[in-house]
C-alpha cells in the first residue's frame, strides 16, 4: 500500500509552526513518524483528519456565509488559526493530515469528506458541483488508508461528517437533510452500519449542515441551536433527549458556530463563544478550549468542520467523563486570545 499522502503527527509535532508542517514524506519535525495504516492509529487513541490550510481561500458562494467574502480571507491569518486548531486537538488526539489539492479550496474542512466507522467510509457526494473535485482525492486518501470505501451516489447528495453526527455512544446516527445531504441517501447510511438514522430537517440557510447546529455530546447531552430545525425535527431531539440533557444555544453564540464543537473526551474545542456558553459547559463538566476560527468563518464553518473524527466513538470518548464537582476545573480558554 502506498503511503505518499498518508502522513502522521504525533503530539511534539505540534509544537511546530505550520511552515513546518511540510507534507513530504519523512520530513515533518522533530517526534513526527509517517505511517502506513491510519487505521491503526485510529484504533490506539482519539484520531481526527485534518487538512493544512495551505490552498485555502473563499473562491466560490455556496452558503449565506461566503457571500461578500470571496477572496477577503487572509490566508496567512487563517494558517495561525488552523494551527492554534491543530495544537488544541493534538493536546488531546493524535492527527493525520491529507494533503490540500489545487482546485479544492474547502478540502479543508474535512468533516465533509465522508463518515468513517468500523474500517467503512461513506464518501461525499456533494451537492454543490464547487465541491464535488475533491471526492476523488478523499476517495483515493481513505483507499489507500485502508479503509472499505463507500460512495454515495451523485443522485442523493451526501455531505459526510457535516451531516451525519453519530450520538456520543455510537448507539445511532443524527443525518441533518434540505440543504445539502438528501433525505434519500439516508438508506445508504443506515444499511452500511446497520445502525438507527434520525433524519432531522434543516430549515435556515446560515445554519446548512448539521455540525453548524447540532453537536451531540460526551455524557449524552447535546448542545443546539432550535431555531434551524422544523418542529418534526425539534420533537426528535427532544424526545431522545431529557430537558436537563439539552443545551440550548442562543442566536449570538449559533452563528459563532458554537455548535461546532469538537468533542473529545471531556474536552471541547470551539471557536470563540459566550461566557454563559462556557460556563455552562463547565457546568456539565468539560474543559472548554476556544480557538479564534474567525477567517474559517468567512467560508461557513469553524472547528468541528476542520476536522474529520476517524477514532471510533468509544475511542474517541475513551477517557472516562467526571462530573465537575469530581475534580479540579482550570479556568477557561488555554488558547483564547
Ligand atoms: N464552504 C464550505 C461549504 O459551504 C464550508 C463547509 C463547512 N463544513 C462543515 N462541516 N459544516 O461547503
Amino acid at each position: 500500500m502506498s503511503s505518499s499522502n498518508v502522513n502522521h503527527v504525533n503530539l511534539q509535532a505540534a509544537n511546530g509552526t505550520l511552515a513546518n508542517l511540510n507534507l513530504a514524506k519523512h520530513s515533518f519535525p522533530n517526534g513526527t513518524l509517517t505511517i502506513d495504516n491510519p487505521m491503526d492509529v485510529a484504533a490506539s487513541g482519539p484520531t481526527f483528519l485534518m487538512c493544512p490550510p495551505k490552498l485555502y481561500d473563499v473562491d466560490y458562494v455556496i452558503n449565506p456565509w461566503m457571500a461578500g467574502n470571496v477572496h477577503q480571507s487572509s490566508r496567512e491569518r487563517a494558517a495561525e488559526q488552523w494551527e492554534q486548531l491543530y495544537r488544541a486537538v493534538t493536546q488531546v488526539a493524535q492527527v493525520v493530515l491529507v494533503e490540500p489539492q489545487p482546485g479544492s479550496p474547502d478540502m479543508v474542512f474535512t468533516a465533509n469528506a465522508g463518515l468513517a466507522r468500523q474500517g467503512v467510509v461513506a464518501i461525499s457526494s456533494f451537492f454543490h458541483p464547487e465541491r464535488q473535485g475533491e471526492e476523488p482525492h478523499f476517495h483515493r486518501w481513505f483507499r489507500e488508508a485502508g479503509y472499505t470505501v463507500r460512495d454515495i451516489p451523485r443522485e442523493t447528495p451526501f455531505e459526510g461528517e457535516g451531516d451525519a453526527l453519530f450520538e456520543a455512544d455510537g448507539s445511532r446516527l443524527w443525518v441533518g437533510h434540505g440543504m445539502r445531504t438528501v433525505e434519500s441517501s439516508l438508506h445508504y447510511l443506515a444499511e452500511t452500519w446497520n445502525v438507527e438514522v434520525i433524519s432531522l430537517r434543516l430549515i435556515d440557510p446560515r445554519f446548512y449542515h448539521l455540525d453548524t447546529c447540532f453537536a451531540p455530546l460526551n455524557g449524552g447531552s447535546v448542545m443546539y441551536f432550535p431555531e434551524a430545525f422544523d418542529a418534526a425535527s425539534l420533537a426528535k431531539i427532544e424526545a431522545r433527549y431529557p430537558a436537563e440533557k439539552r443545551i440550548v444555544v442562543s442566536e449570538a453564540d449559533a452563528v459563532h458556530f458554537a455548535c461546532n464543537a469538537v468533542n473529545v473526551g471531556r474536552t471541547i474545542i470551539l471557536n470563540q463563544v459566550s461566557r454563559e456558553l462556557v460556563l455552562k459547559l463547565e457546568m456539565l463538566g468539560f474543559d472548554v478550549v476556544q480557538v479564534n476560527l474567525s477567517e474559517f468563518l468567512k467560508a461557513g464553518g469553524a472547528a468541528k468542520c476542520l476536522v474529520m473524527r476517524l477514532s471510533e466513538m468509544n475511542v474517541t470518548h475513551a477517557v472516562r467523563h467526571q462530573p465537575a464537582t469530581d475534580r479540579t476545573r482550570s479556568s477557561t480558554a488555554g488558547l483564547s486570545t
